[in-house]
């Protein structure tokens, strides 16, 4: 598990084991767009200012992944305790 930080708020969420992202931010009201759940369509696609990211997305190149300033939550995770979203 993890903790995802929004930047524009500065509220902390925590991130269990079995849920992603998209939906324990639903849950406190911050709704991002999703259309697949499953890392292909792009649609999720979040700016990341800090922390780095488990990527499990499919659409990301090996090259974006690597600079790690964008994640797709509705699948990846974080490989680190904190990641700070531009949100
Ligand atoms: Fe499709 Fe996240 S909703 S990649």
């Amino acid at each position: 598990s993890f903790d995802v930080r929004i930047a524009s708020t500065g509220d902390v969420f925590h991130i269990p084991e079995d849920k992603s992202v998209v939906q324990v931010l639903a849950e406190n009201g911050i709704e991002i767009p999703t259309s697949c759940e499953q890392g292909i369509c792009g649609t999720c696609i979040t700016r990341v200012l800090s922390g780095s990211i488990d990527h499990r997305d499919f659409i990301l190149s090996d090259e974006e992944k690597r600079r790690n300033d964008q994640f797709t939550p509705c699948c990846s995770r974080a490989a680190c305790q904190m990641i700070e979203l531009d949100l």
